[in-house]
């Protein structure tokens, strides 16, 4: 199979991102599923489906299984992969802006994975960029490709998307990779979430009010113990040390959920437990051995989902139509918003549904 590129993408220079997993319809959801499992079963069908392509991988944080996943899908598609190696030997650390970024790499690549440690960071790129965007991860936000890789995985582990309790629990305030599960599996009938943490790592407002405003059943505790025996899915996930400007509050709040065989006793026998990895010490290794823990083919799966995904990406001829925005009514006050570095950009808000309530389009702070 060889891609077929569309020429009106080429000649206007449009470009389809995928910033948030909302980007992607249900639908297309579906779609890339189907895609990633012929992947897996014909492997070979696909192996020149992206010569000549380049892939460019950016990376200013910490990573193993992403980029590797990145980069080892697009070699299997018969592409290539160009990166600057860390966030210390780009242009970055002279003071290039993301926009700057992305004028330059888009000069020299086809398409861009790019993690980066400041919410919305992903969104300024995709903005000045004139090749398809994909956020690896920005900041505490999103991360809508480990989100990918869940669903491939909930898809094949349980059968069905709709009617799960998920529980989400550990660091649910600066863990990327549940604020995009929850939007995503949000979609789907009969679908409720338990979502564990200690007090101070509650997920953020903008996950909340999405789940209040669409009716979504949902509760909030500190016990997993307590919550265990209800739920389908159990999503562990690290405390994620690096976000906490408070070095005491992370040692007080790091070993609050380890997952252990013993608490897995009055689990459901047909619970799966998921991590988006790596793991800290919030699952026991003993847990490894459980047929219920299927963190590993996780990882697995995440490939697959990102081959089809750049396969979409490079082919697509469908553009939705962009949010409208509300320009410099409201100044974002996120120190760990993107709008408070980038070079001259403005502030834009997006108003949620018909409420008085505006959002940061880049982090999704509520606007003061
Ligand atoms: C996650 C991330 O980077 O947000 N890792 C990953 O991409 N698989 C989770 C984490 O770092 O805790």
């Amino acid at each position: 199979m060889r891609l077929r590129i569309n020429v009106t993408r080429k000649v206007f220079n449009m470009k389809r991102s995928v910033i948030d997993i909302l980007d992607l319809s249900v639908a297309e959801i579906d779609s890339l599923i189907q895609t990633a499992t012929d992947i897996m079963d014909h492997p070979a069908k696909y192996a020149h489906a992206c010569d000549g392509k380049i892939l460019a991988t950016l990376f200013f944080e910490p990573s193993t299984r992403t980029r590797l996943s990145f980069e080892s899908a697009m070699y299997s598609l018969g592409g290539h992969v160009i990166s600057v190696p860390g966030s210390s030997n780009s242009s970055v650390v002279k003071g290039e802006s993301v926009a700057d970024t992305a004028h330059t790499v888009s000069c020299y690549a086809d398409i861009i994975a790019m993690r980066h440690p400041q919410e919305g960071a992903a969104l300024v790129l995709a903005n000045a960029a004139s090749i398809p965007i994909i956020n690896a991860g920005d900041g505490g936000h999103c991360h809508p490709t480990q989100t990918l890789a869940d669903l491939l995985t909930i898809h094949r582990e349980m059968g069905h998307f709709d009617h799960l309790t998920i529980g989400v629990c550990g660091d649910l305030k600066y863990g990327r990779t549940v604020h995009s599960l929850i939007e995503a599996m949000s979609r789907y009938p009969g679908v409720r979430f338990v979502m564990i943490s200690p007090e101070t790592l509650r997920a953020p407002t903008f996950v909340r009010d999405a789940l209040n405003r669409k009716q979504i059943p949902y509760r909030e505790t500190t016990s997993l113990e307590e919550a265990m025996p209800e739920l389908d899915i159990l999503y562990m996930t690290r405390v994620q040390r690096e976000r906490f400007s408070d070095p005491e509050l992370y040692e007080r709040v790091k070993d609050s959920y380890i997952l252990t065989p013993e608490k897995l006793r009055t689990a459901k026998s047909d619970m799966r437990v998921m991590h988006p990895l790596p793991r800290v010490n919030e699952i026991s290794v003993q847990v490894d051995e459980d047929p219920r823990a299927c963190y590993f083919k996780q990882m697995l799966y995440g490939r697959y989902m990102r081959m089809a995904l750049i396969l979409m990406l490079l082919g697509d001829t469908e553009f939705p139509a962009p949010r409208p925005l509300i320009y410099d009514r409201f100044v974002c006050k996120n120190h760990r918003c993107i709008s408070q570095t980038e070079q001259e950009l403005r502030h834009a808000f997006y108003q949620v549904g018909d409420s008085d309530i505006y959002r940061c389009v880049y982090c999704e702070a509520k606007a003061k």
